[in-house]
């Protein structure tokens, strides 16, 4: 049966039928009224997701667009930059923050671990001189499944000075993340993953401290300047021809996390994540995170069984149940396959995608118990009510 497609990756995420439905018609005029009062709506809720007085602005560009607008508009040719890398994205900010001049110094864990914050801790004291102008890190690292513990790096970063710039594409909207109350001074997200729209809106909110530091920028970006956007943003506007559409989806999703309420959907995303990782423990596969601690609750990273490859369990599992599921990136391309559980995910879903796992498996001659993994994701969602 075809068209029963189920995006188990880690973005683009399943769209709502409600969101759906919303951004199903003609674009309105990005100038009129009408618009302008679905803008208000968007930016007034939108800062309670990012957990923030700040504003946020929002840019028509995937959430690539946010990093380079979060860099592009702090950093100065020679400016030292302090890169906290577990995975993929995280070296994606140290590649733009290079791009600009920056000076960047890379702290880099092995895949699959999360910074420990107390490095990062001796690291900055070592900074007597306080060179580190900026430090960037990803909460929520997509290419591995870990979370870094963003609350007590950020701590050690406000202690030294320095401005932390942190990317919660994964993170925003499926897992705690609270801008004002841990201190973080640039936080970006993405409209694909926890926010449950299609991909093309990016956002970002900046503290009073990092607004100062932009006040230093020389050459700011055009696009994407911040004093340009946040002013769109105070007159419920945009600074340019805005995705209409998506910002009129985004006002849907904004409303059905409301009514979700945030703490339900941070629960929800941890039940499911802890659901997914015991239902994938129980069938005998290991995962890349090195700790449960660390594990996320938004993506798991999964590694094949001996003598079964990532390809045949993707294909299987597309071509038989229609589930999709994420290849590694770059060198865990073919060595891990990953599972998202953020945004429009239910209880249905994590049982049924690791029924599909189990049966392409069983399908592809893995010895398991049958069932095993379903079990245990029943058990672990009927314990973690
Ligand atoms: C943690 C993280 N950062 C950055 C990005 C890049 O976002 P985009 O592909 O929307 O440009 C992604 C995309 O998957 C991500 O997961």
């Amino acid at each position: 049966m075809k068209d029963k497609t189920f995006l188990m990756i880690p973005g683009p995420t399943p769209v709502p039928e409600r969101v759906l439905s919303a951004m199903a018609k003609h674009p309105i005029g990005h100038r009129s009224t009408e618009f302008s009062e679905v803008l208000k709506k968007v930016y007034s809720d939108i800062k309670e997701v990012f957990q923030t007085k700040n504003e946020v602005l929002i840019f028509t560009a995937s959430g690539t667009g946010a990093m380079e607008a979060a860099i592009s508009n702090l950093v100065n040719p020679g400016d030292k930059v302090l890169s906290l890398i577990i995975g993929n994205f995280g070296e994606r900010w140290a590649k733009i923050a290079e791009m600009k001049g920056a000076q960047v110094t890379k702290y880099e864990v092995e895949a699959g671990e999360a910074i420990n914050p107390e490095e990062v801790k001796k690291i900055l004291e070592a900074d007597v001189n306080k060179e580190y102008k900026i430090v960037t890190l990803t909460h929520n690292e997509t290419s591995t499944g870990v979370t870094n513990d963003v609350k007590t790096i950020v701590s050690y970063i406000k202690k030294h000075g320095a401005i932390s710039v942190v990317d919660g594409i994964t993170s925003v909207a499926a897992l705690p993340c609270k801008m004002d109350e841990w201190g973080i001074d640039v936080l970006i997200s993405g409209s694909q993953k926890g926010f449950m729209i299609p991909p093309g809106l990016s956002f970002l909110a900046a503290s009073e401290k990092a607004w100062k530091k932009h006040e230093e920028c020389k050459n700011p970006s055009f696009y994407f300047n911040w004093k340009q956007n946040r002013k769109s943003v105070l007159e419920a506007s945009t600074a340019w021809t805005p995705a209409v559409n998506l910002f009129v989806a985004l006002d849907t999703a904004l409303q059905m996390i409301k009514e979700e309420g945030l703490e339900n959907l941070w629960k929800r995303h941890e039940r499911l994540g802890k659901a997914i990782r015991a239902g994938v423990k129980a069938i005998g596969l290991k995962l890349l995170a090195k700790d449960e601690a660390t594990a996320s609750n938004a993506i798991t990273a999964i590694l094949p069984p001996e003598g079964i490859t990532v390809p045949e369990i993707r294909s299987t599992m597309k071509k038989d149940y229609d589930i999709v599921v994420a290849n590694g990136q770059k060198t865990l391309k073919d060595k891990i396959f990953r599972m998202g559980t953020m945004g429009f995910v239910s209880e249905r879903d994590a049982i049924a995608s690791i029924g599909a796992l189990e049966a392409s498996l069983y399908k592809l001659g893995y010895k398991f118990e049958l069932g095993s993994g379903v079990a245990a994701v029943i058990k672990t969602l009927a314990e973690n009510k």
